[in-house]
């Protein structure tokens, strides 16, 4: 995969990552399907997209598709002896690009999301830091990730969008950001589920979406991807 400009973030912009969680019908060879067919029309529509795997299938989805494949945590710890450890190298012995980091799923510390994204740039790998709030986006912003992705807990897999409830979390999380560190692209997710709110969401000034249930829970994630897609 060809570098991006300089001043382009390593996975584009505007991005669409799927976070795959670890829904049921989103295993295996079901997360396969599923990249698969994001690449595809991730790349009929022209979009930059990224998918975020379960842990164990990080490894094969990597090789599989022509995709940024993410994970879904890390552990900042050095590679060695512990026991059921993530550490960078894994990830990028695994093939993959990058990880999320503190997901409301998976929360770490401030000062650990400073060791943890140092140790994402060490071992040449893309930190996607994921933000609460808009005070949290700002003071996360320091430790200059290339993505920061602002989601309201409360939303988070809900029928209500961001874009639409908490409009102000998006334009507020992108100025806060951006007066800490211009180069962070500011995500936002929780909640997005069709075109409108993905525009919306680039319309207050995010650099491209997170998102889960609009795909993992739809009956058809082609159906469900296309829609989001057409938001771009
Ligand atoms: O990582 C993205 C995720 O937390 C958003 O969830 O289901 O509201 O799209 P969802």
């Amino acid at each position: 995969m060809p570098p991006p400009p300089t001043n382009e973030p390593p996975l584009g912009r505007p991005l669409f990552l799927l976070n795959l969680k670890v829904y049921p019908d989103c295993l295996g060879p079901a997360a396969d399907r599923i990249a698969r067919t994001l690449e595809e029309l991730g790349k009929a529509a022209g979009v930059a997209v990224a998918v975020a795997p379960a842990t164990p299938d990080l490894g094969r989805l990597s090789t599989a598709v022509g995709i940024p494949v993410l994970a879904q945590h890390v552990d900042a710890g050095p590679a060695g002896p512990h026991t059921g450890s993530i550490p960078p190298e894994a990830i990028r012995a695994a093939g993959a690009s990058g990880s999320l980091v503190n997901h409301s799923e998976h929360p770490l510390t401030t000062a650990r999301v400073r060791v943890t994204v140092a140790r994402l740039a060490a071992t040449e790998l893309v930190a996607v830091v994921c933000a609460p709030t808009v005070t949290a986006a700002r003071r996360l912003a320091s430790s200059t990730p290339a993505y920061l992705a602002v989601e309201p807990p409360e939303l988070i897999g809900g029928d209500r969008s961001v874009s639409t409830a908490r409009p102000e979390v998006i334009s507020g999380s992108v100025a806060a950001v951006h007066s800490v560190a211009p180069s962070v692209a500011v995500l936002c997710g929780a909640g997005i589920h069709d075109r409108n709110d993905v525009r919306r969401s680039l319309e207050l000034g995010a650099a491209g979406v997170l998102v889960a249930s609009a795909v993992t829970r739809a009956r058809s994630p082609r159906d469900a991807i296309e829609e989001l897609l057409a938001g771009f």
